[in-house]
């Protein structure tokens, strides 16, 4: 594989146009979409839109006119088909962390009599937290957190369980686990499932409905590109929501916040996941960021998604000095999500010296360095030149500078 055939992959690639949209600085490759997703173009005006009209001078008239009341709502909306999800079943709001809270407890109250949450042990940490966090406040004998391998799920889903809670994409290894299959398996020993939705959401295609999922969360900072600490987004299906109870009763689910009734009353629908807030200026940003997905089929995403991960594979592969990298992530593409991991002793160094050389991957302890794939705006000569300067870094050994051994508070 030479340059020529790669350039030849990004002229035929449907998605090429897409980079435009985005704001990327010059000589940068930007592969940690899956940390935090690129700035998109559209974000900028509205950003100052909100902030010298919208808030400058419309003030908190805008609540009404301009839909502020409604962002949680219409970004839901604006989420549900890159989920596969129908109308009113998201809402956008608070954080992964704080809708797992919400989800987990509205999901034990939905299964009385069952208290297991079952997990995978490398799950993110923040939601194995949270089932830790729901066990402190009511107690080991309404909850307890099962931590298995993610090989051994299946075997561990029985009548004691009532809540399965997984991460459809592994952070560290980037594997996919079947979410069809799993949500299937447990809804047959009766159990409610909830799906991580944080590596996946914009990556690729997701069918919560026609997987009939119970409950997803989801985060707004990584494929979809709303900024650091975008709000997240929770789904809740529509046959479940009457019946749910989430415990952080705020006044934007109450179903007539503006009554000020001093009694809870939740709204009928989505919104009673609601609890504070909105906070308007990280919506913007969020909202006007989904308008890139317009024009977008998820199905190419998917298909560049994974020639762009076997073009790099292939090249790692083309050079002997890179067989030091061993790779963690799925070979087979039907098994991975959107990024490719690599472990190698010195993984936190080389990603410093990528950095220093204008390639932005990741590092995640201990050992393990993050190749994100976002197709929307990398291509295959992205993909090339970061081989390339992996390969002088791991040859030449740059990475035992010392100025690239130096460590971060963020890593
Ligand atoms: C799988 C997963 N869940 C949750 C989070 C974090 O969630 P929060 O939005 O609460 O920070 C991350 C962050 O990277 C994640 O990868």
């Amino acid at each position: 594989m030479n340059l020529t055939d790669i350039q030849a992959l990004d002229q035929q690639d449907p998605l090429a146009y897409k980079r435009d949209e985005f704001d990327l600085p010059p000589n940068c490759i930007y592969l940690d979409g899956n940390s935090l997703g690129a700035l998109p173009t559209a974000v900028k005006p509205r950003v100052a839109d909100l902030v010298t009209q919208q808030w400058g001078n419309s003030l908190i008239t805008s609540w009404n006119s301009h839909n502020w009341i409604d962002l949680p709502v219409n970004i839901g909306e604006k989420i549900a088909p890159l989920i596969g999800a129908a109308p009113q079943q998201v809402i956008c709001c608070d954080s992964i962390s704080v809708n797992l809270f919400k989800v987990l407890c509205a999901a034990l109250a939905l299964n009385p009599g069952r208290t297991q949450v079952l997990s995978t042990q490398d799950n993110f940490p923040t939601d194995l937290y949270m089932v830790q966090g729901v066990t402190e406040l009511l107690g080991s004998d309404k909850c307890q957190l099962k931590m298995v391998q993610e090989t051994q799920i299946t075997e561990h889903l029985n009548d004691s369980v009532a809540v399965l809670l997984l991460t459809q994409v592994n952070f560290r290894t980037g594997r996919l686990l079947d979410m069809k299959q799993l949500t299937q398996r447990a809804h047959d020993k009766g159990i409610l499932v909830i799906w991580d939705l944080a590596h996946s959401a914009g990556a690729f295609p997701i069918e919560l409905d026609s997987c009939e999922v119970d409950f997803a969360v989801g985060c707004g900072y990584k494929y979809l590109n709303g900024g650091p600490g975008a709000p997240a987004f929770l789904y809740v299906a529509k046959g479940h929501q009457s019946a749910c109870v989430q415990p952080l009763l705020g006044w934007m689910g109450h179903s007539k916040p503006f009554d000020f009734a001093p009694l809870y009353q939740p709204a009928a629908d989505i919104k009673r996941f609601l609890s504070g807030t909105p906070s308007v200026v990280a919506m913007s940003v969020l909202d006007a960021a989904l308008d890139v997905w317009t024009d977008v089929n998820l199905v190419q995403v998917r298909e560049k998604s994974i020639a762009l991960a076997e073009v790099f594979m292939t090249l790692i592969n083309a050079h002997d000095c890179l067989h030091t990298l061993q790779l963690v992530s799925p070979i087979a593409a039907e098994q991975r999500g959107s990024q490719l991991a690599y472990r190698h002793e010195q993984a936190f160094a080389i990603c410093q010296a990528l950095i220093d050389r204008g390639v932005i991957a990741d590092f995640r302890a201990p050992d393990l360095i993050r190749f994100g794939l976002t197709p929307l705006y990398t291509s295959f000569e992205d993909i090339w030149h970061s081989v390339n300067h992996l390969l002088e870094v791991v040859n030449n050994k740059l990475f035992l500078e010392p100025r690239f051994n130096q460590i971060l508070k963020v890593t």
